[in-house]
């Protein structure tokens, strides 16, 4: 399927280059070193396109139930769990049932003062549990396990159908560009980036693989997907473990993909989070 998706990126400049009409075709706009390029679909018109051909699928699968609906259970679980020397749960502080992190999670990742750089949900989490909680940094939860996606899955549930609202003025900003950046920039044996796919060729339809829009990347993270089947209990993961799938799929060796929590990999987050806002949060998300 992979293999198919690339040969049809490498013959789309041809296929461009014999039409005139595509909105990819418009004058892009430089800023701040940038090319960007000109969203290549209509983003309400891919939703239907998409829903056409998966729809059916997608709806009789989540009719059984969406499996992240367990671990957005475990999440819950922990919430209200004692945890560290200062004999306290999140709920002590926030809630019970996360009364009061409602409407927190769309806010996020933002600009943080201390860290001069993006804060991520799941690195505030892990910033309560060592400075309000008492819990040791040895046992700080490791990003993209089970402990931290389920209890991001729970916070983040508290703002499901609220707009995102990433902010990307101020202090923020030159981390935006860096992400932005980081979406544009060249990856890989060929050469590609994020925006190609997400942007300038985003809508196209090969062998089963949409190429979903830069809108619709960020809004219902962490996601079931039944592609992760293969490691066991881990189908629901992360946004950042959905950057590194894709980084791998642009021909980037192992020892060359990001980190989680790396500066680039939080930039990313940021930017392509951004891109989502005022879009309702969703979570947790469910794709193929
Ligand atoms: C002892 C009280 C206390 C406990 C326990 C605690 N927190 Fe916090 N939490 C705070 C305080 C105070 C802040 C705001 C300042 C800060 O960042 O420390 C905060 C901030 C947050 C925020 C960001 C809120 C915002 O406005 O952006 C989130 C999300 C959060 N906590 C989640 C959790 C989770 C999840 C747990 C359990 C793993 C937890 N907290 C445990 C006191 C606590
Ligand atoms: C070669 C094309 C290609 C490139 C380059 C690419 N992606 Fe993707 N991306 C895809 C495809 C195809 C999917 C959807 C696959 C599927 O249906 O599961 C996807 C899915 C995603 C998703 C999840 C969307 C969802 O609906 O759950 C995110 C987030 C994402 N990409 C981010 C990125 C980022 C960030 C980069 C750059 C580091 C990038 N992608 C580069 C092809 C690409």
């Amino acid at each position: 399927m992979k293999k198919m998706l690339v040969l049809l990126l490498l013959a789309t400049p041809l296929i461009l280059s014999c039409t005139s009409s595509t909105a990819s075709r418009k004058e892009a706009k430089e800023e701040k070193g940038v090319q960007e390029y000109v969203m290549a679909v209509d983003v309400k018109q891919f939703e239907k396109d998409y829903a056409k051909v998966h729809g059916n699928e997608l709806k009789k699968m989540e009719e059984d139930g969406n499996p992240g609906e367990f671990i957005l259970e475990d999440g819950k679980d922990m919430f209200h769990k004692v945890d560290g020397s200062a004999g306290k749960s999140c709920a002590s502080c926030h809630g019970e049932n996360g009364a009061k992190l409602k409407g927190i999670a769309v806010n996020y990742p933002k600009y943080d003062d201390n860290l001069k750089g993006v804060l991520t949900l799941p690195m505030q989490i892990n910033m309560c549990r060592e400075k309000n909680m008492g819990v040791a940094k040895e046992k700080s939860w490791k990003y993209g396990k089970a402990e931290i996606t389920a209890v991001e899955l729970y916070v983040k549930s508290l703002s499901n159908g609220m707009p995102i609202n990433v902010k990307t003025d101020g202090p923020a900003s030159k981390f935006y560009e860096a992400g932005k950046k980081n979406f544009y920039g060249k990856l890989g044996e060929w050469n590609w980036n994020c925006a190609q796919c997400h942007v300038k060729y985003a809508g196209r339809y090969s062998r089963q693989e949409f190429l979903p829009p830069a809108p619709l990347l960020a809004d219902h993270w962490p996601s079931f997907r039944l592609d992760w089947g293969k490691e066991a209990g881990m189908h629901t993961r992360t946004i950042q473990d959905r950057f590194k799938g894709c980084i791998k799929n642009m021909r980037v060796s192992d020892d060359k993909i990001p980190d989680f929590e790396t500066e680039y990999m939080r930039n990313l987050e940021l930017y392509v989070t951004a891109q989502a806002n005022q879009r309702p949060q969703h979570v947790p998300g469910f794709r193929r």
